[in-house]
């Protein structure tokens, strides 16, 4: 059996430049990774996915989950058999984390390693961008600058074992309708430095246009401000998942006390960055 951790994608920075003919924008956005998320298994056996954790209801019955199609994928471009899959889901769905594109990254990973296959083989990465625009930076799995869609990659030194807090209002969100949204207005690139000062220059611009969609998400924001010690928050990705980064584990946990006692049926993460 082969054991894949599927971890959660925060994005610490996420500009949209431009739409694109081809239905996508054009993108700029620091990608970073949180140590905890989905756990996907790899047994011997007949191609299948059991899905089980406390967000599997949502995804039980569904026919094309990501890890299905990266599998088929896999076994088409590699000539190999797929495998008997268990997903443990940990992430909510639908909620700006990553998680389908890291279970996606994670099936990619868990077959190479079972084949002796390069996890830098190009091949793979060829599979993922066809899987979605998040599944490369998933399957880099480490912090980077992306570009295009989110899969022209470029690595960056990492803030690896800051304290983070994800808070998800419980509201899920789809990301076409959040892109769908965006006003057109370009408000300038990421700029240049290290990763953390990068961030806190810039934005999320498809903040806006969730929250318009999910007003919950400015109420998860306001939640993560009231803290002390924060040192950047943000919604990731097209929300509702927001995110603090703290320098002291003693505020990330004083902040999520304050989550679960304000907000008891909202989902919150204690965790550092990987
Ligand atoms: O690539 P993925 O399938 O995850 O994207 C889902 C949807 O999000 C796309 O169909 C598109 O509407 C939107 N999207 C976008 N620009 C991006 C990434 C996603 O417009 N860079």
């Amino acid at each position: 059996m082969i054991v894949e951790q599927a971890p959660a994608k925060i994005n610490l920075a996420l500009h949209v430049r431009s739409r694109r003919d081809d239905g996508y924008h054009e993108i700029e956005t620091l990608f970073a990774f949180v140590q905890d998320g989905d756990e996907l298994r790899l047994a011997d056996g007949p191609p299948s996915l059991a899905i089980e954790g406390p967000f599997a209801g949502v995804l039980t019955g569904e026919g094309d989950n990501l890890v299905t199609r990266a599998a088929g994928a896999y076994a088409a471009v590699f000539a190999k058999p797929g495998g008997a899959f268990t997903l443990v889901k940990r992430l909510p769905v639908a909620s700006g984390i990553g998680g389908g594109s890291a279970d996606a990254a994670a099936a990619l990973r868990a077959l190479a390693r079972r084949d002796g296959v390069s996890l830098d083989d190009p091949r793979l990465f060829a599979i993922a961008d066809s899987l979605g625009s998040d599944v490369p930076a998933c399957l880099l799995g480490r912090s980077a600058l992306g570009r295009g869609r989110g899969e022209q990659l470029e690595p960056v030194d990492g803030l690896t074992g800051m304290p983070v807090l994800l808070v998800n209002p419980g509201v899920a969100v789809s990301t076409g309708p959040v892109f769908a949204a965006w006003d057109g207005r370009d408000r300038g690139p990421i700029g240049d430095g290290a990763l953390l000062g990068r961030a806190l220059l810039g934005r999320n611009d498809l903040e806006a246009p969730a929250r318009s969609i999910a007003p919950a998400i400015g109420d998860a924001l306001a939640l993560l401000l009231d803290g002390a010690g924060t040192r950047l928050v943000r919604m990731s990705g097209s929300g509702a998942t927001c995110f603090a980064l703290y320098d002291w584990p003693e505020d990330r946990a004083a902040a999520a006390n304050a989550v679960r006692a304000a907000r008891p049926g909202w989902w919150c993460l204690e965790s550092v960055l990987a």
